[in-house]
């Protein structure tokens, strides 16, 4: 599906997000870890999410779509979970488990499925056969799991195959900054004899740690004497399903109009209702170090364990920025929006020691590089590091999504904030994370003549 998407003369009012993709993950396997019944309200409905709620189902939990009701956001979802709890899942049939594009299904599903019954094979897409997933077998082989995967260009990759046993303990020290990584050795310690430690350099987001901890199991976290942090859990312990469970917007998609609204000249948005996590607002300080106004309103505690609140974001003289690995490391998802930001903004700017892109949906060092140039942008990238001259606008063109949700959407940016149209070749990637992304542009810049969808 292919969508022409066309300057927007403004950028005005007001906007609720799907639910938060890492957040919605992990609620529903909370939910199948802990036995009983959880409701999810305002789940993001991206595909990823229907992935995971996939899993969980062909491990044998009860996993059902609700109606819609009129308070829901677009682009949610709510499930009715019913789950044994971990010890009464198992494989059914052959074990498949199909994680489509989504490497957090994957990761996090390896991490469940090493303590449930039977022998497990999580595959999926293309591109997920492409990604690393040695990653989470080393430390799950460490706790005494036999898994195995597929061998790829960057080590291990899906198909994954993982026998359900019995684990233990171990300590971890992950090379890679993943909260990915993270939770599944958190989510496999739950099954393991002893404590799991998991040790990090950088935070990464920390949903799975507030989640597993709202639900009665044991986390502690330390923080090392060279700035990193050590996350350790107790195996055996049996998680309480939590009734109900709220899901806040997307900080990840809210990053899409935060630059919209800072890079346009007419424009006023406000956004509803987002997760202000401290591990994933760093998009919101790296543009404030390039001088966007961005106003927070923190909303009351609505039961979802998240900080949230509303931002409203104005246009703004953006200015460039060093963006550092340790900038990259927190606002990992952002970056090819930021990239974006960071050919508008006056001066030029850098992002540096960003590898860890090449790993996501698509190589998006690649991707951003070659799709921005097609706009008429000017990217140059040494090794993993990107740099920009700034004070330029999109011209237009035709650059390719290859697959990427993020970067369908940062080139539909680049057009509502440019000069020229832009036809975005696979619009439909947009749905992995934020269906109704269009939709909202096209609100947002006063209908379609004047916006998306020409
Ligand atoms: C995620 C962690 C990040 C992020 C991904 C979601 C999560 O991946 O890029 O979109 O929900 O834990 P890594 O752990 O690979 O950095």
């Amino acid at each position: 599906m292919s969508h022409r998407v066309n300057p927007a003369a403004r950028l005005r009012g007001e906007l609720r997000l799907p639910g938060d993709k890492s957040i919605s993950h992990r609620a529903l396997l909370c939910a199948a870890l802990a036995e009983g019944e959880t409701l999810i309200s305002g789940a993001g409905d991206g595909h990823d999410v229907r992935s995971t709620a996939g899993i969980i189902r062909a491990l044998g939990a009860t996993c059902e779509r609700l109606p819609a009701t009129p308070d829901d956001a677009p682009g949610t979802a709510r499930w009715r979970v019913l789950s044994p709890g971990r010890s009464g899942l198992a494989a059914q049939g052959d074990g498949a488990l199909d994680c489509g594009n989504s490497g957090t299904s994957a990761r996090l599903g390896a991490g469940l499925v090493a303590g449930v019954t039977g022998t497990h094979v999580l595959d999926g897409d293309e591109s997920l056969r492409r990604r690393p997933m040695t990653r989470v077998l080393e430390p799950l082989r460490a706790m005494g799991a036999d898994a195995t995967g597929a061998a790829g260009e960057r080590g291990e990759t899906a198909p994954l195959r993982i026998v359900g046993g019995t684990l233990h303990g171990t300590e971890w020290r992950s090379s890679t900054p993943s909260a990915q990584v993270k939770s599944c050795v958190l989510i496999a310690g739950l099954a393991a004899r002893g404590t799991t430690t998991y040790i990090e350099s950088v935070a990464t987001r920390d949903h799975s740690e507030r989640m597993l901890t709202a639900r009665g199991a044991s986390i502690s976290r330390v923080r090392g004497a060279d700035g990193g942090w050590s996350i350790s859990v107790q195996g055996g312990t049996q998680l309480r399903a939590l009734p109900q469970v709220q899901v806040p917007g997307d900080p990840s998609s809210a990053a899409f109009w935060l630059v919209a609204a800072s890079l346009h000249p007419d424009a006023d948005l406000t956004i509803r209702g987002v997760s202000l996590n401290p591990t994933r607002r760093h998009v919101i300080e790296i543009l404030r170090r390039m001088g966007a106004s961005i106003e927070e309103t923190p909303r009351p505690d609505d039961g979802s364990g998240e900080p949230i609140g509303d931002l409203r974001v104005h246009s703004a003289d953006l200015h460039g920025v060093e963006i550092t690995p340790q900038d990259v490391a927190l606002a990992i998802d952002e970056m090819p929006i930021l990239s974006l930001a960071a050919t508008a903004a006056h001066g030029a700017s850098s992002i540096l020691g960003a590898g860890e892109l090449r790993a996501k949906e698509s190589d998006r060092i690649a991707g951003v590089a070659d799709g921005l140039t097609r706009l008429g942008l000017t990217v140059r990238v040494d090794g993993d590091d990107l740099h920009f001259v700034g004070s330029e606008r999109s011209k237009g063109g035709s650059p390719e999504v290859r697959g990427d949700h993020r970067l369908a959407m940062t080139f539909a940016v680049a057009a509502l904030v440019g000069d020229g149209a832009v036809e975005i070749d696979d619009a439909a990637a947009a749905a992995v994370s934020y269906p109704t992304f269009f939709d909202d542009a096209v609100r947002l810049a006063g209908g379609a003549e004047q916006g998306a969808r020409a």
